[in-house]
């Protein structure tokens, strides 16, 4: 008979959208579920369960949260080195810091190192699956995808393609970029739990060919996602329409080379026309939200609430190195700044629901990670929502589960993470 784990605490799942209606009412408390092969296999109160499955090895986390493991859909794991460089806006900033660095991920030893160093940083942080742009050089895709294919990890990855304004070392050809995307794809994509994107890195790092080879190959498998970057910075939009003169905006340099779908992933989006906003909705694109990175690079302030409310699919984000932490909780309280700044501040479930369903609603993965229900993949963190003095004076006086929770999200970091499940095992503790 399959092993059977049940957890207690105060266990957290969404049966709806926070962004629609009253938050709260999108939330659900269990006091229990029970993982069996990999999943979630009941969810219910702490006797029922008790007693339908007294086999079960038994884990009491008792009044920490229990939620989806958090999903990260906008990471660079090679930039983990170099993440908290000072002082640069985004063009100076890649120049300066992240180029040299990538430059190093041509050695598979070094590849793997820093792959399995930023795996074991994000789990400790409760990050449970993450999509990552790698580096131009294949050996960085096979180290991230074995790293993570030895956790059990759902991830996913792409070879960053770039054929111009990169310096030698960091740039392919349109013919390689898609000979060796289509080889890493052919050798990942599926295997296990591993999922492969097709990732221009923007508009300024290819040539009209390589946008076009790329989007040649998402039409040969139009079931892989692809990530880029999109609008983050006034002058990279300034560069882009030097760049593509004939464009109608930067949106469109992506378009017309048949980089425009649903399951694109368009990082940043923080600038953006009219023309753009429709047209992204239309194809119902995911659009990510990087805070803490749009904060320490100093590019802008994301419009969730109008976006929102024009009902785009929008996930949450670190954007490690550019972001500034590893943590999606310290990710949700700069979400929460930025709201504030905007004049609409985030309810906590909003935000809760940003960093697991709505991320993983970008990767059209939704189905299968990133909440608490039956059948799904068991990827959970147990938060500890007293995990320093500080948050724990405010806890002690709260009045309900959100301004409980609020705290945590607020001040909270690994301390906070006091358990990792993924695919149903431990990984953390
Ligand atoms: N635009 C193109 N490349 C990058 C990157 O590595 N980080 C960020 N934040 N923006 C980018
Ligand atoms: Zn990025």
């Amino acid at each position: 008979m399959a092993q059977k784990t049940l957890l207690k605490g105060r266990v957290l799942s969404f049966s709806g959208s926070p962004f629609e209606g009253e938050p709260t009412e999108a939330a659900t408390l269990h006091e229990a579920l029970v993982i069996e092969d990999g999943r979630i296999a009941a969810l219910g109160s702490a006797s029922d369960l008790s007693r339908a499955h007294p086999e079960a090895t038994v884990k009491d986390y008792g009044n920490h949260l229990i939620m989806s493991g958090f999903v990260d859909p906008h990471v660079h794991y090679p930039q983990t080195a170099m993440i908290a460089s000072w002082g640069k806006r985004l063009i100076d900033w890649l120049n300066s810091y992240t180029f040299p660095e990538e430059m190093k991920f041509g050695d598979p030893d070094y590849a793997s190192e820093v792959a399995n160093r930023y795996l074991d940083l994000t789990t400790a942080h409760g990050t449970t699956t993450m999509c990552s742009f790698c580096t131009i050089h294949p050996e960085s895709v096979d180290a991230f995808f074995t790293a993570a294919q030895a956790r059990g990890q759902r991830v996913v990855a792409g070879k960053t393609c770039m054929d111009r304004n990169a310096p030698e070392g960091l740039r392919d050809t349109a013919q390689t970029a898609y000979d060796q995307s289509q080889a890493l794809l052919e050798k990942w994509h599926g295997v296990d739990r591993l999922s492969y994107a097709i990732t221009p890195r923007f508009s300024p790092t290819s040539t009209p060919e390589q946008l076009e080879a790329m989007g040649a190959l998402w039409g040969e498998y139009p079931h892989c996602l692809m990530q880029t970057h999109l609008c983050e910075q006034t002058d990279e939009i300034e560069w882009v329409r030097s760049l593509f003169p004939n464009a109608r905006d930067y949106l469109d340099t992506y378009e017309q080379f048949g980089l425009l779908r649903k399951n694109g992933l368009y990082g940043h989006v923080i600038h953006l026309e009219p023309r753009e906003r429709d047209r992204l909705r239309e194809v119902e694109a995911a659009l990510i939200h990087c805070p803490t990175s749009n904060t320490f690079i100093g590019s802008g302030l994301f419009d969730m609430d109008g976006l929102m409310r024009e009902g785009h699919r929008v996930g949450l984000a670190t954007d490690t190195g550019g972001g500034s932490s590893f943590s999606m909780l310290r990710t949700m309280a700069a979400a929460y700044e930025i709201g504030q700044l905007r004049g609409t501040p985030l309810h906590p479930a909003q935000l809760l629901w940003l960093g697991t369903v709505g991320s993983a609603r970008t990767l059209h993965m939704d189905d299968r990670i990133g909440n608490v229900a039956l059948g799904m993949e068991a990827d959970l963190v147990a938060l500890d929502l007293a995990s320093t003095p500080a948050i724990a004076q405010r806890e002690a006086h709260a009045d309900d589960l959100w301004e409980a929770v609020f705290p945590t999200i607020m001040m909270g970091d690994d301390r906070a993470v006091a358990d990792v499940w993924i695919g149903g095992r431990q990984a953390h503790s």
